[in-house]
């Protein structure tokens, strides 16, 4: 991947940045040495390298059994057991893979809600699905998952009966805490464990990610080599590394008024990884009254939306385009010979060389228009890039929630709504 930020220069100033660099270095250095905030919560930042060989295997065998007896999984989770699955099988997936007929089993989610038409529909449609469950909580007891499970595990109790349904289980979750482990080791359900240090959003290469899309048929050793190959790339060993770089900039930005980052993508593929990237951002920085409020927009389908926003609105705005170079598939757009719709002049470019256009003219328009640029850019989209994009986007934020002066590995305010909606709930003890 390579990162990009000569389209921020008008906007920061060159000695500040300096300053802002030099930072990013010091709190990379914590990450390592574990003597900033939050250091009970740092094993995501050497845990490419320490992914065992038993562990691989046993996620690939495990996914492999599985997948070979059922049409649908359900993974059932939420926030940072869920955002990380999910964006990285849909960044590597056909666009409509859930209506094709592919070997892999379709991949659908749950307990990441609590709409009840949504169970209720997902319920009927499993009635005539060969299916299975993955539920993963780390705490083991999120009111969401634990809900949708309850539900899920008794329509698969219905539908195989008791056995049958604990052998179609396999559950993610903490070696020994929370209500999941007890229920899992009673029902012995293959279970995989996530590590004590790793704290939900930083968790997507444990088995919280790692098994679902091993599950919908990726391949997680090139994912794995992906993250391994940035971590050594981001470590403190590479002075002015992109992540100390990308943490710096957008840090001096947030101090320059520009307080709201989009995570742009061009490839619908990308739009949930974005999803992922505003957990683990919003989650990390947004606490104590600070933090860049993390967006995002998939483009060209956005600038029908939010483009005027972007390019007129409140100038408080800075961009992060994740760009592809290359697409798996080529389409050219022919002649036509009656060139009614007046498209003739695009005849011979194939479709990404439009969509490039749009990029570049999207780019210009947006720095007229006051809005900062990074860039980021990746080969072609596959499991070696994804986990490049992974792990550097977690090494820049812990390293610029520590510039930002916050803990990154906590999460207080989450648990506000919580307590309102227990006491509401009137769940004993609230
Ligand atoms: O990042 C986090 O810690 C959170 O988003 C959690 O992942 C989310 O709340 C789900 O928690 P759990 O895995 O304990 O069910």
């Amino acid at each position: 991947m390579k990162l990009e930020i000569q389209n921020t220069e008008n906007f920061i100033d060159k000695a500040k940045f300096v300053e802002y660099k030099a930072n990013a270095s010091k709190a990379n250095k914590f990450l390592y040495q574990k003597n900033g905030l939050g250091n009970d919560f740092l094993g995501w930042v050497n845990l490419p390298n320490k992914i065992s060989e038993e562990l691989i295997s046993d996620i690939e065998q495990t996914a492999e059994s599985i997948r070979k007896k059922i049409e649908v999984m359900v993974t059932v989770g939420i926030g940072g057991s869920y955002l990380g699955a999910k964006a990285v099988i849909e960044a590597l997936s056909d666009n409509f893979s859930t209506l094709k007929n592919e070997t892999n089993p379709k991949m659908l989610f749950a307990g990441n809600n609590l709409s009840e038409d949504y169970l209720f529909e997902l319920s009927d449609l499993l009635k005539t699905k060969d299916w299975a469950i993955t539920v993963i909580s780390k705490s083991g007891t999120t009111t969401e998952p634990a809900v949708a499970f309850r539900i899920l595990k008794a329509e698969l109790e219905k539908k195989y009966g008791e056995k049958e349904a604990s052998n179609r289980i396999i559950a993610v979750t903490d070696k020994e805490k929370g209500a999941l482990k007890q229920l899992a080791n009673q029902e012995a359900y293959k279970t995989f464990i996530i590590p004590d240090d790793v704290g939900g959003r930083y968790s997507v290469l444990t088995p919280v990610g790692l098994l679902p899309i091993a599950i919908a048929g990726f391949d997680i050793r090139k994912l794995i080599q992906g993250a391994i190959d940035t971590a050594k790339n981001t470590s403190v060993e590479k002075n002015e590394n992109d992540a100390e770089i990308y943490a710096a900039v957008r840090n001096l930005l947030y101090d320059n008024g520009f307080t709201n980052e989009i995570l742009v993508n061009y490839n619908p593929k990308l739009s949930f990884f974005a999803e992922w990237w505003k957990q683990l951002y919003g989650e990390s920085e947004g606490k104590e009254g600070k933090g860049i409020f993390p967006a995002s927009v998939s483009f060209t389908t956005d600038l029908h939306s939010m483009g005027q926003y972007i390019q007129d609105g409140k100038r408080n705005l800075f961009e992060t385009v994740i760009s592809v170079e290359k697409t798996k598939y080529n389409i050219i757009l022919e002649k036509d010979k009656t060139n009614l719709d007046k498209l003739n002049y695009l005849a011979g470019k194939n479709i990404e060389e439009i969509n490039k256009s749009a990029e570049l003219g999207t780019l210009n328009a947006h720095l007229e228009g006051g809005v900062p640029n990074i860039r980021i850019t990746i080969p072609e989209i596959n499991e070696y890039n994804i986990g490049e994009l992974i792990y550097f986007f977690e090494k820049a934020c812990g390293i610029s929630g520590y510039i930002l002066g916050v803990n990154p590995f906590d999460q207080p305010g989450v648990e506000a709504y919580k307590r309102n909606m227990f006491q509401i709930l009137g769940k004993p003890g609230y």
